[in-house]
C-alpha cells in the first residue's frame, strides 16, 4: 500500500523544499507548500467521496466475496461496457488505501472488503482546504456534484457527458478550468513555461487545440509578453470542438489582450482531418494543447494530422497530466472517468493500453509511433518520480525532423 495521508505543515514545507530543488526553475513558483498539502487534502477528499459512492451504490456487497473488477461489476448489476473502469478504479483506489484487499496473482488484479469500511469526514476536509487556500474550492464543488450523480451512471440511468455538461453546469467548468483554480492552473503554468523553453523561431504560427474556455492561451500569452516575445508571433489561431467553450473562450481572450492583432479564432475537431478544417499541412510551426490529446478519440490519428500540419523543425508542446506509473491513480480520473472519450479511446497495446491519462513512455511511444523526434519532458517526471510518486503536472514536446 501507498502511504496516503493528508501532509502536517512541516512535511509539505519540506516537500515544496524539495520540489524546488528538481523543478526547471521557469516552472517551480507555484508548487508552494500549500500547492502540496492541498493536493494530499484533494486526495482526502476524493477518496471520501469514493466511499460514499461505494456504499452507495451496493459495492460494499460486492466486494464482501473477492472479484476481479470484472465480476464485481457483474455481482452489483452495472452495465459493463460504462462501469468497468469507474468501477476498477474505485476499487484500486481503495486498495491503495489499504480499505480493499488487493491480490495480482499473475491474472487481473483481485479486490475483497475483508474489514469494516472506515469514516471519512470530507466536511472538514473541505473547511481545512477553505482556510488553507480556497482557490482549490472549485474542484472540490466539481467533485462533490459528480459524486451526487455516480450512482445514476453506473446503473446506466444517465449519460456521464450529459451529467458532467450540461448547460446548468457550465459555471462549474468555468470555475474549475481557470487560473484561479489552484489546482488546474498549474497544468496553464507548465504549459506556459514548456512554451516559452521551445518556441520555434520567429516568425511563428502557433495552433492551439482544445482551448476550451481560454485560461490555457492566456497563461501563454502573458508569458510570452512577459518574455517580449510577441513581436515574432505571425499567428494564433485558438481552436476548440465545443461552441460554446470556443465563443466564451474568445470573448474572454479578445477582453484580455485586446492588442494581440494574431489573434484568430475556430472551431476544429482533432479527430477529423485538419487539413479539412483550415489546417494546411506543413503551415504551423507549434501545436499547443493543455490537457487534450488524452481525450483524442484515436491518439495515433490525432498525432499524425499534427505531425503533417506542422513544418519541419516545427514543434509539439502539450501540457498533460501525467501517470507517474501506469498504475497510477489520480484524484480527478474521479470525475472524468464518466466520459467516454476519456475512458475508452482507440487502444494500442504498446502506447495506449488503457483510456484516460498517459506515463512518459507511453507519450514518447505515441509521439515517435507518429513520426516525431527529440521527445521531451518538463518537467522530467522520470526523474521525480521515484521521491515525488504523485506528482502528475508536465508538458511534453515533440519536433517534427526538419
Ligand atoms: C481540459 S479542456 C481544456 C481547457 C482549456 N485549456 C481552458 O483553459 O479552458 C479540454 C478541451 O478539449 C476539448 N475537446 C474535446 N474533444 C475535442 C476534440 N475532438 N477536438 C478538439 N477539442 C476537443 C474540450 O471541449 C475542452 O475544451
Amino acid at each position: 500500500m501507498e502511504s496516503v495521508r493528508v501532509l502536517g505543515v512541516a512535511e509539505a514545507d519540506e516537500m515544496a523544499r524539495q520540489l524546488a530543488k528538481v523543478l526547471p526553475p521557469r516552472i517551480s513558483a507555484p508548487f508552494t507548500s500549500a500547492f502540496v498539502r492541498s493536493s494530499t487534502l484533494f486526495d482526502e477528499y476524493v477518496d471520501g467521496l469514493v466511499l460514499s459512492v461505494f456504499r452507495a451504490v451496493g459495492l460494499t456487497a460486492a466486494t464482501r466475496q473477492g472479484g476481479t473488477a470484472d465480476e464485481i461489476v457483474a455481482r452489483a448489476g452495472f452495465e459493463p461496457a460504462r462501469a468497468r473502469v469507474p468501477v476498477e478504479w474505485i476499487l484500486r483506489r481503495m486498495g491503495r488505501r489499504g480499505i480493499l484487499e488487493r491480490s495480482d496473482g499473475g491474472g487481473p488484479t483481485r479486490f475483497r472488503l475483508g474489514a469494516e469500511l472506515p469514516e471519512l469526514d470530507p466536511v472538514s476536509v473541505r473547511e481545512e482546504q477553505r482556510r488553507l487556500d480556497p482557490s482549490w474550492l472549485p474542484s472540490y464543488v466539481l467533485a462533490e456534484t459528480v459524486a451526487g450523480d455516480y450512482p445514476a451512471f453506473l446503473r446506466g440511468e444517465r449519460a456521464g457527458e450529459e451529467i458532467l455538461f450540461s448547460p446548468a453546469r457550465l459555471r462549474l467548468w468555468v470555475d474549475f478550468f481557470s487560473n484561479d483554480n489552484g489546482l488546474y492552473a498549474v497544468n496553464n503554468s507548465v504549459g506556459a513555461g514548456a512554451v516559452e523553453e521551445w518556441l520555434p523561431q520567429a516568425p511563428v504560427t502557433v495552433v492551439e487545440l482544445g482551448g476550451g474556455l481560454g485560461s490555457g492561451a492566456t497563461a501563454v500569452l502573458d508569458a510570452l509578453r512577459r518574455a517580449g516575445r510577441w513581436p515574432g508571433i505571425r499567428e494564433y489561431r485558438f481552436t476548440e470542438l465545443v461552441p460554446a467553450f470556443l465563443r466564451r473562450g474568445q470573448n474572454t481572450l479578445q477582453t484580455r489582450f485586446p492588442d494581440a492583432s494574431f489573434l484568430r479564432f475556430a472551431p476544429l475537431d482533432m479527430n477529423r482531418p485538419f487539413g479539412d478544417q483550415g489546417v494546411a499541412p506543413g503551415s504551423v510551426s507549434l501545436v499547443y494543447a493543455v490537457n487534450t490529446l488524452h481525450v483524442a478519440r484515436d491518439l495515433d490519428f490525432t498525432l499524425q494530422e499534427i505531425f503533417h500540419a506542422l513544418t519541419p523543425g516545427g514543434r509539439l508542446v502539450v501540457s498533460e497530466c501525467v501517470r507517474t506509473v501506469p498504475a497510477h491513480v489520480i484524484y480527478v480520473e474521479f470525475i472524468f472517468n464518466l466520459m467516454e472519450t476519456f475512458r475508452a479511446p482507440v487502444l494500442n497495446p504498446s502506447y495506449r493500453p488503457n483510456g484516460g491519462f498517459l506515463t512518459p513512455e507511453q507519450w514518447q511511444g505515441a509521439m515517435q509511433a507518429a513520426g516525431f523526434a527529440d521527445v521531451q519532458l518538463f518537467p522530467d517526471i522520470r526523474r521525480l518520480r521515484t521521491n515525488f510518486p504523485d506528482f502528475c503536472v508536465a508538458a511534453v514536446s515533440a519536433c517534427c525532423p526538419a
